[in-house]
C-alpha cells in the first residue's frame, strides 16, 4: 500500500507501508465509543486498573510512574500501541510491565474505544516540573540544547526530530506521535528504549536509527525542550504579549 502524509509544515512525504499494523488501516474515520473508552479509562476492566489511576484523571501522565501523556495524543498512535502491548511487540519494563497484560484484558473494540476517549481529552497542559526533578536529584538537560536537536538534528548523523513529529514535536498522525509536552520521565526512557532496542515496535526501525546515534546528554537535551515545548508559537500579533494556545 502507498500511502501519502501530509505534514504540517505543507510538505508531503512518500512513504511505502507493508500492512504495518491494523491501527493504521483503522486511522480513519475514529469508530471508538467514547462512553466505553471512559468506563475503562476511570474504572478498569477485567484485570486491567483503571488507566487513569497510572496515566492521571486528566490524562496527561505521571510523572514518578514515568507513565505518559494519553490526552490528546493522537488516535491511531494510541491505539496502534495498545494492540501492539496486546499482542507482544512492545514489552515495556519497570512500572510499565503491566501494560501488556492489561491491553489484552480489553477487547479490540476496547482498545479502539479507549483511544478514542483518551484522543478527546484536552485540558490545558500538566507539565513535567523539570526544577522539582533536578532538586529531586534527575539529572537534567540543556533546553537549547535540546531545541537544536528537535529543530535541526545533528549534520550527519541524527535527523531533526520535528521533520518527522512535527512543529515542536506536536505530532503528525497517523505515524509520528506527539512528543512534545509528553512527561520528561517517559520520554527519557524510551530513547534509552529505542537506543538498546528494547522497544522494537517502529515501524522500519524508524526510531531505532535516529536513537542509536543519541549520546545520554542529547536524550536529557531533547526531554528537558520536548517536555514543556508548546505546540503553537506565540501569537506575535498580540501586542498584549500572552502566549495562549489556539487549540
Ligand atoms: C500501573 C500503572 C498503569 C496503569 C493502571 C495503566 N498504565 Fe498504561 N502505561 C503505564 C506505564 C508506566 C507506561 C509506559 C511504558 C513504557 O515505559 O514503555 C504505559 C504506557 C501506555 C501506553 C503507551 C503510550 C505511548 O505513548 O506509547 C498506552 C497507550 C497505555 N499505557 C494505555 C493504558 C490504558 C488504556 C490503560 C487502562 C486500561 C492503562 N494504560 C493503564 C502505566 C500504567
Ligand atoms: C524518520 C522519522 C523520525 C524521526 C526523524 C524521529 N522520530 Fe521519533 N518516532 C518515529 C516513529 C514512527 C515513532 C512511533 C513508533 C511506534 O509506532 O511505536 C516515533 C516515536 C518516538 C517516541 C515514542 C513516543 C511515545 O509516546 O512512546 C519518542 C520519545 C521519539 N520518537 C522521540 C524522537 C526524538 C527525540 C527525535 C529526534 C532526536 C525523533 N523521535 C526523531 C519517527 C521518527
Amino acid at each position: 500500500m502507498l500511502k501519502t502524509i501530509k505534514y504540517s509544515s505543507g510538505m508531503i512525504a512518500v512513504v511505502a507501508f507493508i500492512s504495518f499494523s491494523a491501527a493504521a488501516s483503522e486511522e480513519s474515520p475514529m469508530n471508538g465509543n467514547v462512553a466505553n473508552g471512559k468506563k475503562i479509562f476511570t474504572e478498569g476492566k477485567g484485570a486491567a486498573v483503571a488507566c487513569m489511576t497510572c496515566h492521571g484523571e486528566t490524562g496527561w501522565g505521571t510523572e514518578a510512574m514515568g507513565a505518559p501523556r494519553l490526552a490528546n495524543l493522537g488516535y491511531p498512535y494510541v491505539l496502534k500501541q495498545l494492540t501492539d502491548l496486546a499482542e507482544g511487540r512492545r514489552t515495556p519494563s519497570g512500572a510499565g510491565a503491566v501494560m501488556p497484560l492489561f491491553a489484552q484484558q480489553l477487547s479490540e473494540q476496547d482498545r479502539r474505544d479507549v483511544s478514542a476517549y483518551v484522543n478527546s481529552l484536552n485540558s490545558p497542559p500538566e507539565l513535567s516540573d523539570l526544577k522539582a526533578l533536578k532538586e529531586g536529584g534527575q539529572p537534567i538537560g540543556e533546553k537549547y540544547k535540546g531545541q537544536i536537536l528537535v529543530k535541526f538534528g545533528v549534520l550527519g548523523k541524527v535527523s531533526a526530530c520535528q521533520s518527522c513529529h512535527g512543529y515542536n514535536g506536536r505530532g503528525a498522525a497517523p505515524i509520528f506521535p506527539v512528543i512534545g509536552e509528553q512527561k520528561f520521565t517517559y520520554l527519557v526512557n524510551q530513547l534509552h528504549n529505542w537506543r538498546d532496542g528494547s522497544r522494537a515496535n517502529d515501524p522500519y526501525g524508524m526510531m531505532r536509527a535516529i536513537a542509536k546515534n543519541l549520546s545520554d546528554e542529547d536524550i536529557l537535551d531533547a526531554a528537558t525542550y520536548l517536555s514543556t515545548a508548546p505546540r503553537t508559537t506565540p501569537n506575535t500579533f498580540d501586542n498584549t504579549n500572552k502566549t495562549e494556545k489556539a487549540q
